[in-house]
């Protein structure tokens, strides 16, 4: 039977790329919920045809009266909470939006999933986990630490939502991504280091590294973590799980500067440079992720490399360049 699939955050980065999934792999109706905080409508425009894209709704997640009117109204079987405020200096900057969005936001939605008997698989990150020794892959096991106050909130989400699972019996399950880059992706704040990079190499500038370059990061294409949402959140065997998506091999910032000006079919003169880190004390050197729980239990694995995925990424970006739009950088 069809389900009404609600999808939080479902015009940012991340969450145009999960509704995309349910309507291409599945029958289901999709609902969209974001503040257009940091979504954009247009990417959600290649739906705009669709029918089973049930309602594109600008709400506030923090605003539980509205929230609550319009989960009632529109009753989902499963919410796909992505909707969050992502970037970690931000939340350092200004704790108290992080925690209306990531803390408040969750609570408000599981009470209303409560009501609604709704599903809820919730957007995590692997920004939670402690510092990894130099040759390990980080396991769901692994000990968690929230250096900022981003991934403080979004541990409080995790627990709120498994209290949800274990007191009402919620199905629910907490996703993990590591780091995520691909088209749509702006280039800005850490999260966006690909796209930062591309961006800049496109256009004849420097790239800044912030700190040694050392620090380490699994870099996961769009697609595949967009298929990894889909695959956990309808997955009865995840119910009550936490589970990484990473593709197990992790490359250093200065790689990865070094792979953005020397795979870039046209050179424009754009040169490395070290600089200041803003916030060191947030800062986790090495990140690389274990998804072998995730290959278990859903039959998940990435299947797009990482020259490739940075290859698809230039392209769209050289297209938003060509049409003189913009990507936000910093
Ligand atoms: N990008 C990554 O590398 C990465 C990695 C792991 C986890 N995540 C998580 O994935 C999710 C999506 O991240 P993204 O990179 O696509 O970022 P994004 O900013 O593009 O998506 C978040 C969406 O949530 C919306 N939003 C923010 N606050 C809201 C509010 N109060 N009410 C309603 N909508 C609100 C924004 O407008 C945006 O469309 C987030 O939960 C993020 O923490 C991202």
């Amino acid at each position: 039977m069809a389900k009404r699939i609600l999808v939080t955050g479902g015009a940012g980065f991340i969450g145009s790329w999960t509704v995309k999934a349910f309507l291409d792999d599945t029958k289901h109706q999709v609902f969209v919920l974001d503040d257009f905080s940091n979504g954009l409508k247009q990417n959600l425009e290649e739906f705009r045809n669709e029918p089973r894209l049930a309602d594109v709704k600008k709400l506030d997640i923090a605003k539980a009266k509205e929230i609550a009117a319009y989960i009632d109204k529109i009753k989902p079987n499963l919410c796909v909470h992505l909707a969050a405020q992502i970037i970690v200096q931000d939340s350092i900057f200004n704790p108290v939006r992080t925690f209306d969005a990531d803390v408040r936001g969750a609570f408000n939605l599981l009470e209303c999933c409560r009501r609604a008997r709704a599903g809820f698989a919730f957007m995590s990150t692997c920004m939670v986990y402690d510092q990894a020794g130099a040759a390990s892959r980080i396991s769901e096991r692994h000990p968690v630490v929230p250096k900022s106050p981003y991934a403080g909130a979004k541990l409080a989400g995790e627990h709120l939502a498994m209290s949800y699972h274990h007191a009402y019996g919620m199905p629910v399950v907490i996703m993990r991504p590591f780091n995520t880059y691909g088209p749509r992706q702006k280039a800005s704040g850490e999260g966006g280091v690909v796209s930062i990079f591309l961006s800049r190499q496109l256009k004849g500038e420097n790239l800044n590294i912030y700190g040694t370059g050392k620090q380490t990061r699994d870099l996961l294409y769009v697609a595949d973590c967009a298929d990894f949402v889909l695959k956990a959140s309808m997955s009865k065997a995840a119910d009550g799980l936490a589970l990484n998506a990473a593709t197990g091999r992790d490359v250093s910032v200065n790689t990865l500067a070094r792979l953005a000006i020397d795979t870039a079919p046209v050179k424009t003169g754009s040169k490395i440079k070290l600089v200041k880190h803003i916030h060191p004390q947030s800062e986790i050197m090495k990140l690389c992720g274990n998804a072998a729980a995730a290959k278990r239990v859903l039959g998940w694995k990435p299947a797009t490399t990482l020259p490739r995925g940075l290859a698809l990424t230039r392209e769209w970006l050289s297209g938003v360049f060509e049409r003189g739009e913009t990507v936000w950088h910093s």
